[in-house]
């Protein structure tokens, strides 16, 4: 089928590469000229493991290319909008970039169209492009309109678009709802041919599940902000584990074996950040508002989220004493590993927090170095996680990145200052540090420390 897909985010570039992975011809557009450009050559503005292979091997087979949106509105029968819905001061989602799309449609397209809003939307936003289309198109335009939520993860998205545990599809017509079966068919049949296993692991086949728009643009918020309310909920006990001598780990093990709670998403740390959670969460508290429903419990799930930093550095605090003129070396600088994407990083928020406490901040981090060093000028970045290291009064883990798990701690041990490590996302393994000689400083009451060094701590 010959598909358009609008915005060549982390959204829209991993739903054209998969969709042309499947079979399908895609257009694929980008308002960003200079990623277009990049696009065009073959050159990704995004690290996403899987990714790349399959952009040049569509592009290569044809069934992808990119283009300006004017002619990828044209090209495909069914259009799907992965434009940015950032946030607005207020907290509303913006969707100017969703109306921009909207027009050009009116203006440029013929005959039928589907046109699918894929990117993150409020609830009624498909009616209201409903209606602008009806306006601006005068009957020109014989058109459906469906929401089609995306659920990958950075990091992950291939994998996630290619696997998923649910397809939702909101259509108030039986000709949108079957024509987007048709497109996934090879998803749900799981009949393509897999860019990143010989074998696919056995796994149950995708739910794809129809309902009216409303209720798939709610899934959407409902879902994202479940799970941060999820990783607000293990924090909050975190920081009872840690007042009580208590373990998160085995707490969160614990819940976790309960299937209706489940064990994904119960890691304590730093807090959640990147570019869905935070700004989701907002959104639909603001949507909410507007229609008289009292969502306090979000609020209350963003207010913990924001304390985390706050109270992580008061760990540190009280492990260094004093924070002006300490030497910090920090392993971890995007949102989450795999990735190297730093919006809304509780990472860099962290290191903001100790740079603006007088500390130095040497910094390491496999893919996001160049992002970070944007956001944050002051940060200083090492070439390897030793270097940061080198000369530290403290180690702090800010991304779980597996690359951290596996340190040469003798080698570490001759590089420090202190043999402090200061674990926000404990996923190192204890024992090895503390077997090292690190004092080892974890969330939630996880944490481990020579024998010496613990009578210390207590002070
Ligand atoms: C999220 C949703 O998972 C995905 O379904 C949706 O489509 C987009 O938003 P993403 O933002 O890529 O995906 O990241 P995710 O893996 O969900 O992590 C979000 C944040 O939560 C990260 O900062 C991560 O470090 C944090 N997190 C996650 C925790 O602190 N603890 C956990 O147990 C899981």
């Amino acid at each position: 089928m010959r598909l358009s897909v609008i915005g060549a985010g982390y959204v829209g570039l991993t739903t054209a590469a998969c969709f042309a992975q499947i079979g399908h011809d895609v257009f694929c557009s980008e308002s960003d000229l200079d990623k277009l450009r990049k696009l065009q050559n073959g050159v990704m503005p995004i690290y996403e493991p899987h990714l790349q292979g399959i952009v040049t091997h569509a592009r290569e087979s044809g069934r992808l290319t990119f283009g300006e949106t004017d002619q990828t509105v044209e090209s495909g029968e069914t259009i799907f909008i992965c434009v940015g819905t950032p946030p607005l001061e207020n907290g509303d989602a913006d969707l100017s970039a969703i109306e921009g799309v909207a027009r050009v449609i009116a203006k440029r397209a013929r005959g039928y169209r589907l046109i699918v809003e894929k990117s993150t939307v409020p609830v009624q936003t498909g009616a209201q492009l409903r209606k602008h289309l009806a306006v601006h198109t005068t009957g020109k335009l014989d058109f459906d309109v469906a929401s089609n939520p995306e659920f990958l993860k950075e990091g992950t998205s291939v994998e996630d678009f290619l696997h998923p545990d649910r397809i939702v599809i909101g259509a108030d017509s039986p000709r949108a709802a079957n024509l987007l079966q048709e497109i996934y068919q090879p998803i749900i049949d799981q009949t393509f041919a897999c860019p990143i296993h010989s074998a696919c692991p056995p796994r149950p086949q995708p739910r794809f599940l129809v309902t009216d728009t409303s209720s798939a643009e709610i899934i959407k918020h409902a879902s994202n902000s479940f799970l941060a309310m999820k990783i607000s909920y293990i924090n909050m006990v975190a920081d009872l584990c840690e007042a009580t001598g208590a373990d998160i780990g085995k707490v969160a093990e614990g819940i976790g074996l309960d299937p209706r709670i489940g064990p994904d998403f119960l890691r304590p740390g730093i807090g959640f950040g990147g570019f869905c959670f935070p700004k989701d969460l907002q959104a639909f508290v603001r949507i909410a508002e507007k229609f008289g429903c009292d969502f306090a419990l979000l609020q209350e799930v963003a207010r913990i989220n924001q304390k985390r930093v706050s109270s992580f550095v008061e760990k540190i605090r009280k492990e260094l004493w004093v924070l002006r003129g300490k030497k910090i070396c920090v392993w971890g600088l995007a949102f989450k590993p795999n990735t190297d994407d730093v919006r809304f990083a509780p990472s860099l928020a962290v290191v903001r927090q100790l740079l603006a406490e007088g500390a130095s901040v040497r910094a390491y981090d496999p893919q996001a170095m160049e992002k970070a060093q944007r956001e944050v000028p002051e940060l200083t970045c090492c070439r390897d996680l030793y270097e940061a290291a080198r000369g530290a009064d403290a180690i702090v883990l800010l991304t779980e990145w597996e690359e951290f798990r596996r340190v040469d701690w003798k080698r570490l041990a001759g590089l420090v200052e202190r043999s402090l490590i200061v674990d926000g996302r404990n996923t190192l393994p204890r024992e090895d540090v503390t077997g090292h000689g690190f004092q080892y400083v974890g969330i939630g009451g996880v944490s481990g420390a020579p024998e010496l060094t613990r009578s210390l701590a207590s002070i």
